[in-house]
């Protein structure tokens, strides 16, 4: 079963009403292919998402927020919640990105529990992994992805509101990007994973897609990688070069 081409666009804590217009007004005129039935999700900090929301004309392209907090409402000062979410028109959380991992020190178990709960509230869940320079280095890049991994297996039975997104932290935000090979080697290693946990359909079905250091140039070097499946793209995805990376598969 072919998989969906998935391009994320991570803004990040960027932008302004001006800004986010003017990347919401771009969009609105891409023609997204339909040939590998491209999805398109962008996810501008939450203030914004209903102003993007607002000015998102191209039906092909959704939003995401950027987190949630595993509850529905209540005293958790300065936190979202997944109805909250969907209530302004997104679909879509990234749950589990390294800056929230390493900065905001989120543990795999909490993380777990935000995918679950905005399971249960109808987001789809952009799951983010990924090692550091030093765990690369000392070999454990595997182990960490399945460790990140976990916890979310051992709470989801159904992947199919999930999109895997692996990042290695020492690509993020460096321009300096893994090659195809060393992204493939660790999608097939992720699938494999997968199918011994959660069963081949599942595994199978399951997008798998890379972050770090993708741009309007790199994007056609991992077509023809089999295990990837789109893109986590943050800082281009600020910029025009965006639309190269929505269209560099078709
Ligand atoms: P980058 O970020 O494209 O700026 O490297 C990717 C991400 O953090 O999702």
């Amino acid at each position: 079963m072919a998989r969906k081409f998935f391009v994320g666009g991570n803004f990040k804590m960027n932008g302004s009403k001006e800004s986010i217009k003017e990347i919401v007004e771009l969009l609105n005129k891409v023609d997204v292919p339909e040939s590998v039935g491209t999805e398109v999700v962008i996810s501008p900090p939450a203030l914004y998402l209903h102003w993007a929301k607002l000015h998102l004309t191209n039906t092909a392209i959704e939003l995401a927020a950027q987190n949630a907090y595993p509850k529905v409402s209540g005293a958790y000062t300065g936190e979202v919640s997944a109805p909250q979410i969907k209530d302004v028109g997104a679909e879509w959380v990234i749950l589990g990105h390294s800056e929230r991992r390493h900065i905001i020190k989120e543990s795999d178990d909490f993380i777990a529990e935000k995918t679950v709960h905005a399971l249960e509230s109808d987001l789809g869940v952009i799951l983010c992994v990924g090692e550091t320079l030093e765990e690369r280095e000392s070999g454990t890049t595997i182990a960490v992805c399945t460790r990140q991994l976990d916890p979310v297996i051992a709470a989801t039975k159904d992947w199919s509101h999930i999109v895997i997104a692996y990042e290695p932290v020492w690509a993020i935000g460096t321009g300096l990007a893994a090659t195809p090979a060393d992204a493939q080697e660790t999608h097939a290693a992720i699938r494999a994973y997968l199918t011994d946990k959660i069963g081949k359909d599942q595994a199978d079905s399951v997008r798998i897609l890379y972050g770090g250091s993708v741009n309007g140039k790199n994007a056609k070097t991992f077509n023809d990688c089999p295990d990837i499946d789109g893109y986590l793209v943050g800082g281009a995805s600020l910029k025009p070069e965006f639309v190269d990376i929505i269209t560099s598969r078709s």
